[in-house]
């Protein structure tokens, strides 16, 4: 290995696909024989992904450089690879339930033969085989020894997707890793081994389709769908298709007007809709698996069906039909909202916006529509209540869409593992069809019967040698993928698989950064904006406090914190009336201050500070104590890191530590801005005496 390659190593490049000492290197009895042959009969470029993973692994691991056959005697040890049928040697080691425990194109089965030290990995698709690899690893990596072997996945959802906010000038919209790994100087990079090892970390957890160009597409992004950006985008394509990875590109609503030549993008004219039918026969000229159109339209500037008196139906149905005869979708987003609001005006509300656009028109949306919806109604805050159009919506196609890089999270400067929340979000009981009806059963389909549903989130990578800038964020890319593919698992469960494969099998380490990770959704909101309010942060970049930073401002993101109280009126007897877009109890629950849950009083109610919260304290001194917690519970984090110091590699700690030394200092920012604000407008003293400026 040259020294580069070392060094990107030690910097955490390889992510948890590594072999970081520790991680059992040769720690197999007999790897040898389990793993010394790999016995594969089927030409497939995915299958070909799955050896080449496996082989690579191979010899990280165990040292090992297994020889590949296509076939094998009765009694061949090693492992064996394929779709169901491909090897009557194959089919008998999978045993004769394989096709029906294995229920969908993407999952697989893993068995292995004690006696024989052979292990199969069988699924109906290649697509289901390189899983089954992955997870192979993942469980070898994770401590199974080969005899034990036995496991059986279907993913959960049908979409597991992820999208980029790259722009072509090789920027990233929201992003804190770095620049754009897929775009320099308006082209495609020629880069591509990048791109494959972004693509091989994503299908090792499950991901199947990628949007690589920003929802606010601009000028250069418009011109992917031309003739002269087409063959670099097909390239791409091919990196993605070898991993199971649907390319979709973000499109410009009014590209009919900015590239087409026509007067109109009116999504009734018959021109706009011949020459997106040309478009889509274009692109999938170039790209016959195209996965389709990702779309953010009558948004925050951008061009959408508005414009012509249409409404968001007229819009998307007719791209859909564009993209139906090649099986293509398009995906809608929900984030619409006036974005020019009076801030004097206090009955407009930004939070009811999506679900007053959209749930008028559920059920008139083609087959391969889906919508995209937000986890909640304002922005990815570290708080939000879920968006009550999970739920609300029957009759329509519906993926959830995640943050995983963190714009209101601290920026991968602070630690904030996000499973945790997103979990709580997949859990909610939106009692659409009564009691036991959580999002994750509308996002994964079952609930509707939808055709087709799942998972989406905005991406936290960049070019940073560690993908992610705070090496522990990438827990957080990782454990999307998991959650897509099985939103049951435990945000510890994945923590855990995450460090093992990524710092080792020490049980100190395994423990401290489970701890950190798990601690760190709750330590960044307990600095930060309190009880469900939101926002609070520098307008534009949004880092860091500035509790006044967006009262004024014309994006309907308000506080209301005056000498009496805070908080946001969102009633139907007083306020908004946005509480009436929930369903059952939460309506109810929502509506009552007395009975709205602490950690998003503030969302809901405008309440004085001297209002009781059900932990016992009043709304201020909640406010000062967890400023003063927040900030010891940083300093903790910076702690626990520090006695690792020795059992990890140098380099990775010292990133890592860096990280954490700037969010302990940056918490105090946080706590004393936060806290002085509020003892200045109330007048309440802390009850502990404790330091307000
Ligand atoms: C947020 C974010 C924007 C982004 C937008 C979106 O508002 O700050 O950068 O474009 O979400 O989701 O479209």
């Amino acid at each position: 290995m040259s020294e580069k390659e070392n060094g990107k190593q030690a910097a955490g490049y390889d992510a948890w696909l590594g072999t970081l000492e520790g991680t059992g290197k040769g720690t197999i009895e007999g790897a040898g024989a389990w793993f010394g042959t790999v016995i594969v009969n089927e030409q497939h470029e995915v299958i070909e992904s799955a050896r080449a993973e496996w082989c690579k692994a191979a010899e990280e691991l165990y040292g090992i450089q297994p020889s590949v056959s296509q076939t094998a005697g009765e009694g061949a040890s090693g492992l064996l690879l394929g779709t169901f049928g491909s090897s009557a040697l194959l089919d008998e080691a999978l045993g004769p339930d394989a096709s029906s425990a294995v229920t969908g194109p993407e999952g697989f089965l893993i068995r292995a033969d004690r006696e024989r030290r052979r292990i199969a990995v069988g699924a109906k698709t290649p697509a289901g085989v390189l899983y089954g690899v992955f997870h192979l690893l993942r469980l070898l990596r994770t401590g199974a020894v080969p005899e034990e072997l036995n496991a059986v996945e279907n993913p959960v959802n049908g979409l597991r997707m992820i999208n980029q906010w790259d722009n072509m000038d090789g920027s990233i919209e929201r992003g804190y890793a770095g620049k754009s790994i897929f775009y320099e100087n308006n082209r495609i990079t020629e880069n591509l081994d990048r791109i494959r090892d972004y693509a091989r970390l994503l299908a090792s957890t499950g991901i199947n389709a990628i949007a690589i160009n920003n929802v606010n597409v601009h000028r250069y992004e418009t011109m992917l769908l031309t003739k002269e950006y087409l063959p670099d985008v097909a390239k791409i394509a091919a990196v993605f298709r070898a991993y199971a990875i649907k390319l979709f590109l973000s499109i410009n609503y009014a590209s009919p007007l900015e590239i087409g030549g026509l007067s109109t993008a009116d999504p009734l004219d018959p021109n706009v809709r011949a020459w997106w039918k040309s478009t889509a026969a274009d692109v999938y000229a170039a790209i016959p698996d195209f996965g389709g159109f990702l779309v953010k339209a009558d948004s925050e500037n951008r061009p959408g069906p508005f414009t012509y008196g249409r409404d968001h139906a007229d819009g998307s149905n007719m791209l859909a039909e564009a993209l139906q005869p090649y099986g293509g979708l398009v995906i809608w987003r929900c984030f619409v909202y006036n974005c020019k609001q009076d801030w004097r005006d206090r009955q407009t509300d930004r939070a009811r916006a999506a679900y007053d656009h959209f749930m008028p028109l559920d059920g008139r949306f083609l087959d391969n529509v889906i919508l995209q919806i937000k986890n909640g109604p304002m922005d990815f805050q570290v708080r939000e209540p879920v968006s009550p159009l999970f739920g609300g919506l029957e009759a329509t196609n519906q993926v959830i869409e995640f943050q995983i890089t963190q714009e209101y999270t601290g920026q991968q400067r602070h630690l904030c593992y996000l499973v945790p929340q997103w979990k709580e979000v997949l859990d909610f009981d939106t009692y659409a069809k009564g009691e036991g009806s959580p999002v994750k059963r509308i996002v994964d389909g079952s609930m509707f019967g939808s055709r087709h549903s799942g998972f989406a989130a905005v991406s936290n990578i960049g070019d940073d040698t560690n993908w992610t800038g705070h090496l522990l964020a990438q827990a957080n890319l990782y454990g999307f993928g998991r959650l897509a593919w099985n939103p049951e698992l435990s945000a510890e469960e994945i923590s855990r698989e995450w460090i093992r494969q990524t710092f080792g099998a020490e049980e100190q380490v395994v423990r401290t950064v489970m701890g950190m990770l798990m601690d760190s959704w709750s330590i960044y909101e307990s600095y930060t904006a309190p009880l469900g309010v939101g926002w609070m942060v520098n307008p534009d970049h949004h880092y860091g406090p500035n509790v006044d930073g967006y009262e004024y401002s014309k994006w309907g993101t308000y506080h209301f914190a005056d000498c009496h109280g805070i908080g946001v009126d969102r009633t139907v007897a007083t306020g908004t009336g946005y509480t009436a877009q929930y369903k059952g109890r939460n309506a109810e629950v929502y509506e009552s201050p007395a009975d709205c849950p602490d950690e998003l009083l503030l969302f809901f109610h405008h309440v004085p500070y001297t209002h009781r919260l059900h932990s016992g304290k009043t709304v201020i001194q909640h406010i000062y104590n967890t400023h003063f917690e927040g900030v010891e519970r940083a300093d903790g984090l910076k702690e626990a890191w520090a006695g690792l110091a020795g059992s990890l590699p140098d380099e990775l700690h010292g990133q890592v530590a860096e990280r954490l030394a700037h969010q302990a200092v940056h918490a105090r920012e946080w706590r004393d801005i936060i806290n002085t604000y509020f003892y200045r407008k109330s007048g309440i003293a802390d009850e502990q005496g404790r330091t307000i400026y």
